[in-house]
């Protein structure tokens, strides 16, 4: 068994074999996310930045990893803060740079205040930079400040990068196949947010608001141990269902209402991304069932075309297809298959894309084309599956249907034959969700 440090080892060796192979070697640096202020001293919750994390599982501000791919060999060097007695009291625990470099598998560890006078010296004589550029402002400075602090030794005989690269692109490549850990992360996270739309389910009820399911998924995430939610939950009743990002989550619910919940919680660094829709009362009405049967048999062909070495963008054509015929069936649209799908017209009710890339952003790290050709899935790609259906009031449209609002989305893994899903245990048949409604 690896163990934990071995991943984020392995990660790193990883990106030092593409530094040699893309420049013969070179320096690679990645600062960790700065604190943020929210108002006067207090800061938003701390979150490292994720491809920091990613090579090193660290979780303290002010922190850069740097790599060095050099003639003689390898170094995986850690910059953090020092043990500090007085901040430990107020603030709270720091590793520092000997513990830091034990635990997080470093061949050595340095304290953050060294950078500025280190650098120099491990970015001399280097084919090339690999940081990320763009990311973070202060960084930017701190880079072009380096490579003329090391122009500037020109004469003691040292060369400076001549090429500087977006770590971003390698390491994107690299996140998008997630390896056993991040999989064992990415379950757990899957598995704590189903248990959380059970339980909203099980709590909903006419009367009350939808902050209220808000708090029950919160408490949920919190229980189990996830760190934070991975985006703003979408708690969108009634009429609120019909807007993809509604953020305010303060409705007063009614019997009749449909609940549309898209939440997920980010479990030590890796998000989840589910969306179930249920009855307020907790029983569909006819036409709400019949637009739910149609999104829910688009989600289970979309996720039936999810196997290795498909493209990406297949199953965004079968949701497509599924939810366009069934908009026919509905008597939502009219005309023929083809005619509605080359119009566009279903675009009326089904306007977003089926899924994307799931893994420690919700909208993960990963290029969707390559020159121009669709990504083909791999075993280890994580993705989500959200086909939904979105009914405003409309002239065209039968008023039984109006302010209906379905989305189903799960999350999954690929796998050597076909997928993982992450969040099977999310109830999701008409008859699940009834029965969950009634816990
Ligand atoms: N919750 C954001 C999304 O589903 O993409
Ligand atoms: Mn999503
Ligand atoms: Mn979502």
């Amino acid at each position: 068994m690896r163990n934990t440090r071995q991943f984020y080892r392995e990660r790193r060796t990883a990106l030092l074999r593409t530094m040699r192979d893309h420049a013969g070697g070179g320096l690679a640096l990645l600062p960790t996310a700065p604190e943020v202020v929210r108002n006067r001293d207090s800061t938003y919750p701390y979150r490292p930045d994720s491809y920091f994390y990613y090579l090193s599982g660290f979780p303290e501000p002010e922190a850069v990893v740097a790599l060095v791919a050099g003639p003689d060999g390898d170094r995986q060097v850690l910059f953090c803060r020092e043990k500090n007695e007085e901040r430990e009291i107020w603030d709270g625990f720091r590793y520092g740079p000997e513990a830091a470099k034990e635990i997080f598998g470093f061949d050595e560890a340095l304290p953050i205040g060294a950078l500025a006078e280190k650098l120099p010296e491990l970015a001399s004589d280097r084919p090339a930079l690999f940081t990320p550029l763009g990311l973070f402002e202060p960084w930017d400075r701190q880079v072009t400040q380096l490579l003329n602090d090391v122009r500037a030794r020109v004469r003691t005989g040292v060369s400076a990068p001549e090429e500087v690269v977006d770590v971003r692109a390698p390491l994107d490549t690299m996140r998008l196949v997630k390896d056993g850990h991040e999989a064992d992360l990415m379950r757990r996270a899957g598995a704590i947010s189903s248990g959380a739309h059970a339980r909203a389910m099980a709590a909903t009820r006419p009367g009350w608001f939808e902050y209220q399911v808000e708090a029950e998924l919160m408490h949920e995430f919190l229980r189990h141990g996830a760190q934070a939610v991975a985006y703003p939950s979408i708690v969108a009743s009634g009429p609120n269902a019909c807007v993809l990002h509604y953020r305010d989550n303060d409705r007063e619910m009614a019997a009749g209402d449909l609940l549309l919940i898209d939440a997920g919680c980010e479990y030590r660094g890796y998000a989840s991304d589910i969306t179930r829709t249920f009855p307020v009362d907790g029983r569909f009405s006819g036409p709400q069932k019949d637009v739910y049967e149609l999104v829910l048999a688009a989600q289970l062909a979309c996720l039936d075309a999810i196997r290795p070495g498909v493209e990406f963008h297949d199953y965004h054509k079968v949701a497509e297809r599924v939810l366009a015929q069934g908009y026919l069936d509905l008597g939502l649209l009219q005309g023929t298959l083809d005619e509605v799908m080359d119009s566009g017209a279903y675009k009326q009710f089904y306007m977003h894309r089926a899924g994307h890339w799931l893994g420690m952003d919700v909208h993960d790290a990963g290029l969707y084309r390559v020159q121009g050709a669709s990504q083909r899935l791999v075993p280890g790609m994580a993705l989500t599956v959200e086909p939904g259906t979105y009914i405003r009031p409309a002239d065209n449209v039968p008023e039984h249907f109006w302010n209906i609002g379905v989305r189903i989305e799960d999350d999954v893994l690929v796998t050597a034959t076909g997928h993982e899903n992450l969040t099977a245990a999310a109830p999701k048949s008409v008859a699940e969700v009834e029965d969950a409604c009634r816990r």
